[in-house]
């Protein structure tokens, strides 16, 4: 052989070794530790959720930590209501492998659980000028599955509007913060648009029929048969029973479409646009744990170079403004939540695995009971 083929087979032989022992160190679980017994002797002790290894639901665990303390620029929440996410899930789980260079190889970083919260203010820290005491808030903090949580005062907390109970409240930070960033930064929709939501009925749907019909678009839901009620009662002009119909194949056209199933191939969602529309790619189904569930959004991001229609992908942000609009649209009776399930705190593997199945009709949320201000 000659000294070039060695070389080349050399360094080929040490990538695939690389890539190996990173996808062994990715997909590695760590056994589930039984909870630590130290603490850090605060006086004050909550019921939390919490997640010690990755796995499915039953995982989590139940337990009584140290209540945390709002720093200077702090607010602490006492939880009232906290919402379930497919991220949840995610999270749980360690789906995609990739989650796990940024949350944790082996085990997650962080044990607590849960991002949409909504509750009571407690306590602010010193340089808090926004929130008091007793101010109902909702907003997204990790560990929303908790009786208490601190969110910094600039990060994604806002004033609960009035007219919505706690659940309806926590139900909306990332399900209704997703639909607004897709419609608005990613679809760019206007009034007189044509909008088609694919998975109209999920959480992400029902708010996102919602957002596009204050935006004044004509919407399209596709949803299951049992469903079309709920989505037309939310406001959508048309509704197709993905059950009965295909709207990939039917004659009417779309300037933008938001996909929150991604279960049609790019070809298909592009017999659905208009010239130059676009697919906002919100969702893709869990197609195990390595690439699988990002093939629809390559797939998808490469057709883009060679038409004119755009495929984009997002990650949405929270954000206190934002939340705070869609308060506003609350307040002003142009958003609601729909809440399929409650369950309680204890029971936040139930809920996770309930909205693992993929059929929930709108938001699946958690009660947190009060408990008096001195923790008991
Ligand atoms: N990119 C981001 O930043 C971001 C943020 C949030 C969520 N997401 C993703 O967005 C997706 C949706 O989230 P979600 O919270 O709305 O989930 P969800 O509440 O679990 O959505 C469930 C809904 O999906 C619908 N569905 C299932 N199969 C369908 C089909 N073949 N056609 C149409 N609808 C179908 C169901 O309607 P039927 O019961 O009527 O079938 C159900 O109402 C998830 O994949 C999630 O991971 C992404």
């Amino acid at each position: 052989m000659t000294l070039s083929k060695r070389i080349v087979l050399g360094v080929a032989t040490v990538f695939a070794l690389a890539v190996v022992s990173l996808a062994i160190m990715l997909s590695h679980d760590s056994p589930c530790p039984a909870p630590p017994t130290t603490t850090t002797g605060s006086q004050f002790k909550m019921k939390a959720v919490m997640q010690r290894c990755y796995g499915s639901p039953d995982i989590l665990s139940f337990e009584d930590i140290d209540r945390p303390t709002p720093a200077n620029d702090e607010v602490l929440v006492r939880v009232r209501a906290a919402a379930v996410n497919p991220l949840d899930w995610h999270s749980v789980a360690g789906w995609p492998y990739v989650m796990r260079l940024s949350g944790g190889l082996g085990a997650p970083n962080d044990p607590s659980v849960g991002v949409d919260f909504a509750g009571i203010v407690e306590a602010v820290g010193k340089d808090v000028t926004r929130f008091k005491p007793g101010d109902e808030v909702f907003g997204g903090r990790s560990g929303a599955f908790a009786e208490y949580v601190t969110v910094r005062e600039a990060r994604a907390i806002a004033s609960k509007p009035a007219n919505l109970t706690f659940e309806q409240a926590a139900a909306i930070p990332i399900a209704a913060v997703t639909a607004l960033q897709a419609l608005r930064d990613q679809g760019h929709v206007r009034a007189g648009q044509k909008v088609l939501i694919n998975g109209a009925s999920g959480g992400v749907g029902t708010y996102a029929v919602q957002i596009a019909k204050s935006f004044g678009a004509d919407v399209t839901g596709v949803c299951s048969t049992k469903n079309v009620e709920l989505v037309r009662s939310l406001g959508a002009d048309h509704v197709v029973d993905y059950k009965k119909e295909d709207f990939t194949s039917a004659s009417e056209r779309y300037d933008v479409i938001i996909d929150n199933v991604g279960n049609r191939s790019p070809l298909d969602l592009r017999r659905a646009l208009t010239p130059g529309g676009i697919v906002v790619i919100v969702g893709a189904p869990k197609e195990g744990p390595w690439v699988g569930m990002f093939w629809g959004v390559i797939r998808g991001l490469a057709l883009s170079w060679f038409v004119d229609e755009k495929f984009v992908f997002f990650v949405a942000q929270l954000n206190p403004d934002d939340l705070s609009f869609l308060a506003d649209l609350a307040r002003d009776g142009k958003l609601t939540s729909v809440i399929d399930r409650s369950f309680a705190l204890d029971e936040t593997s139930k809920a996770i695995e309930y909205l693992a199945g993929w059929h929930a009709r709108g938001k699946v949320v958690v009660h947190v009971p009060a408990r008096s201000a001195d923790g008991t």
